[in-house]
């Protein structure tokens, strides 16, 4: 144990918070490599894996851990909860199907779909949860 354990080992920052940390840094290191292959590599095809990584992935899943650490009673709520499964539910099928499909693989599409759905369903449940806190 560091200092640099205290601000989130200790129950004060909720378990969805650090979830959504955890996965969203993830998702900000694998965006970073796939943009480094790109460019290395000047096959831009993934760009929109690449751009949604991050939206989604980095930037939407940290953007809700942060508000679950901001507002704990929040992040106690059963929306919170289904937010965060559906959403890193829902998040790694898109890419993946996205992956598939922009590789040359139509058939890859429905899944896009799906991921796509399980994602903003997640998103929808995360706004009633904000809505229902404010
Ligand atoms: C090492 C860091 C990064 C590298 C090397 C990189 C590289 C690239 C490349 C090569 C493209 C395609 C550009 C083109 O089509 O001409 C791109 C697009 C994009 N990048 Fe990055 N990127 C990096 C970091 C980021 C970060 C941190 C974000 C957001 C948080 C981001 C968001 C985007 C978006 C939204 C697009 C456009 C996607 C689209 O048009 O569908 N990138 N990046
Ligand atoms: C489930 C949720 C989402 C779906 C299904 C989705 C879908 C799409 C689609 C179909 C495109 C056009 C891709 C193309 O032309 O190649 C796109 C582009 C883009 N999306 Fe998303 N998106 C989602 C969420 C988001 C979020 C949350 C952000 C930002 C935080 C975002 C930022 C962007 C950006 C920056 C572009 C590129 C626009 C451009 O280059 O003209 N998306 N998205």
């Amino acid at each position: 144990m560091t200092q640099f354990d205290a601000p989130f080992r200790p129950t004060c920052v909720p378990a969805l918070a650090r979830i959504q940390f955890r996965a969203a840094t993830c998702y900000l290191m694998a965006g970073l490599v796939l943009g480094i292959v790109m460019a290395a590599s000047g096959d831009f095809t993934l760009k929109g894996v690449h751009g949604h990584i991050h939206l989604l992935g980095w930037v939407t899943l940290g953007l809700t851990g942060a508000v679950y650490a901001l507002a704990p009673d929040m992040a106690k709520s059963g929306l919170a909860r289904w937010h965060v499964i559906l959403h890193n539910l829902g998040l790694p099928i898109m890419l993946a199907a996205l992956t598939a499909y922009l590789s040359g693989v139509a058939a890859a599409e429905p899944g896009i779909a799906i991921g796509a759905i399980l994602s903003s369903l997640g998103l929808g449940a995360f706004t009633l949860a904000i809505w229902r806190a404010l």
